[in-house]
């Protein structure tokens, strides 16, 4: 009988622990955007390429991308992403229907990585839309799942600790419904976009963006984030990081030294765990101004 308990136990919990961070079920990936898109106009297509690398190395063919923007929670729309010609890259075209700042992420592998919030000027202003300062991207889709494996694995243990009376397994049940009211709670604790974008200034003058906006943005885009932490970015919270690399809020470098590093990481550490990311010229720049600002 106690080994019963025992077995149930275990496998009630290596599963709540396992469907509770379905990061960890399949390891993770850095998905790595061709480019911050610029210029969006509500109605005209909008085609992204992305890369998605397993453990920040290995390029993932035969995935079933998805991107999901979301103006707002009744307006949203999901675009499937096509195989694009390198291994791991991916495309999508997206057709933003109206104007406004969407959020948007894009779902790989284990991964909805949330990307810097797009502004999408109407058709008739049609020019110069940039991204917005205060980002609030919604990174609703693991926390939903983690916490709806969570209530259902609480309510079949309690269905199974009702049956067998036994208080252990009750106990794991109250544990796994509270972690899952829990999330819940946080996720329609997250704020919304909408209000704190209308007052960004950004959005009115569509004015150019800084060097350290734009490494701000870049160090989401290109997945940097994934493996270091770095609390500048705005809305950090929003992202998660499996810290693979380490915290950067607080790290400061030669501009020298950073080029080497982000142009070619392996120059810097020929055992390094970081890839190397393709990234331009222009892109390492405004990445160095954004790792050494205050
Ligand atoms: C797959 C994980 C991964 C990704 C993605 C990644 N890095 Fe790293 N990075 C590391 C690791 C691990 C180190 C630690 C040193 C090493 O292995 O070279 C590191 C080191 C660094 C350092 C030096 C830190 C120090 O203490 O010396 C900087 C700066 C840095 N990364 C910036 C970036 C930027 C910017 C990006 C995005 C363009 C990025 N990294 C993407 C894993 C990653």
């Amino acid at each position: 009988m106690f080994s019963r308990f025992r077995v149930a136990l275990g496998l009630a919990l290596i599963s709540a622990f396992v469907l509770a961070l379905p990061v960890f079920a399949g390891g993770w990936a850095v998905i790595v955007l061709d480019e911050l898109p610029t210029d969006v106009v509500a109605g005209e297509p909008l085609t992204i390429g992305f890369t998605v690398l397993q453990h920040g190395r290995t390029p993932m063919d035969d995935l079933d991308p998805t991107v999901t923007a979301k103006l707002s929670p009744g307006e949203k729309f999901v675009v499937k992403a096509e195989p694009g010609k390198k291994p791991g890259h991916y495309m999508a075209t997206l057709i933003f229907p109206k104007e406004g700042n969407w959020n948007w992420s894009i779902q790989a592998f284990s991964m909805d990585q949330p990307m810097p919030v797009l502004s999408v000027a109407s058709p008739a202003n049609g020019v110069a839309s940039q991204f917005v300062v205060k980002s609030e991207p919604a990174a609703e889709f693991p926390w939903l799942v983690a916490g709806g494996s969570a209530l259902g694995i609480g309510l079949a243990a309690l269905a199974f600790a009702f049956r067998r009376r036994s208080r252990l397994v009750g106990a794991l049940a109250v544990f796994c419904l509270a972690v899952g009211v829990g999330l819940f709670a946080a996720e329609s604790a997250v704020p919304e976009v909408e209000a704190q974008v209308k007052s960004s200034p950004e959005m009115l003058g569509g004015s150019s963006l800084s060097q350290v906006e734009l490494g701000g943005r870049l160090f989401v885009a290109k997945g940097c984030i994934t493996c270091h932490a770095n609390n500048k970015v705005s809305n950090a919270s929003a992202y998660w990081s499996v810290e693979a690399g380490p915290n950067l809020t607080k790290f400061f470098a030669s501009p020298e030294a950073l080029r080497l590093r982000l142009k070619d990481p392996a120059s810097v550490n020929s055992n390094t765990q970081m890839p190397n990311l393709n990234l331009s010229a222009a892109e390492i720049e405004a990445l160095i101004a954004f790792i050494n600002s205050k």
